[in-house]
């Protein structure tokens, strides 16, 4: 069930899609479309509704129209099912930021196949799946702005990060040939890189780890998901219109 304050009259508002749209970047990014009043429909895949709820009562309070689902993005099935019935339901997906995703660290000598699976899994194939399911609407609109979201590890690497940067890297690539694929209807495909952001999925670092990644960025400290939501916002602006097939960096300079 699509759980929200969605009514369904206004036709002309963008549909906005966010995966992992409960809290951290995803919150921000949600947040950030506000301005333009759009109809959001968020996904998560977090054990309750707690986050989502808040979001969705943010989102409320700057007056847009939101939905949550809990979804496993990394379910093709799951994924094809659901966008069906959100294009049934709105219409269309205007936009699409790809920005679940999930971390299980540890050197590649102690990585299991699990753990190598389970990241590419949530945090690669969810992007073929969410994308796969929508592209087909968005060309017949002859419109459409995606957004993936990768990481600095994705081109610098990092130790205990085998199976992530490897996901993320992978994203780039995925960014590039579908936004070479989809250019032609009007679609543009962008992937935003973030550098070490102030999240729940950072929070679980020890302090000394936090330390040592904020000494190597020249700007002096951790990015807040705000700083990441604004390049995402702006990739899906018209003014960002001719922009496709580009990884944007937003990480203080940590990696340039
Ligand atoms: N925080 C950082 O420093 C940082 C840096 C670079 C990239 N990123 C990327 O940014 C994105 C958001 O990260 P964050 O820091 O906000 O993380 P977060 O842990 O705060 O939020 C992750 C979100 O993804 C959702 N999610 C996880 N697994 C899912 C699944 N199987 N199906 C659907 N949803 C799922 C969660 O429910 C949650 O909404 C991730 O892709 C992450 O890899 C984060």
């Amino acid at each position: 069930m699509l759980k929200g304050n969605v009514r369904m009259e206004a036709k002309d508002k963008r549909v906005v899609v966010i995966t992992g749209g409960s809290r951290g970047i995803g919150r921000a990014i949600a947040l950030r479309f506000a301005e333009e009043k759009p109809k959001v429909i968020i996904v998560h895949y977090d054990p309750d509704e707690k986050a989502s709820d808040e979001t969705l009562e943010l989102l409320g309070k700057k007056k847009i129209e939101a939905v949550s689902r809990k979804l496993d993005v990394s379910s093709w099935a799951d994924v094809d099912a659901f966008f069906k019935e959100v294009i049934d339901h709105f219409g269309k997906v205007d936009v699409l930021v790809n920005n679940a995703g999930i971390t299980r660290d540890t050197l590649l000598m102690r990585m299991n196949e699990k753990d190598w699976d389970t990241v590419i899994q949530v945090n690669l194939k969810s992007v073929f799946n969410c994308t796969q399911a929508v592209i087909r609407a968005m060309m017949k609109q002859r419109y459409g702005r995606i957004v993936n979201i990768s990481s600095v590890v994705g081109q610098m690497g990092n130790p205990g990060q085998a199976n992530y940067s490897a996901s993320k890297a992978g994203i780039m690539g995925f960014t590039k040939t579908v936004a070479r694929e989809a250019a032609p209807r009007g679609i543009t495909v962008n992937a935003v890189a973030p550098g070490f952001i102030d999240t729940e999925m950072t929070a679980v670092l020890p302090e000394k780890v936090r330390e040592s990644f904020v000494r190597q960025i020249p700007l002096g400290r951790m990015g807040a998901p705000e700083d990441v939501a604004e390049a995402v916002y702006w990739l899906c602006s018209e003014p960002a219109g001719y922009i496709t097939g580009q990884v944007i960096h937003v990480n203080g300079g940590m990696y340039m």
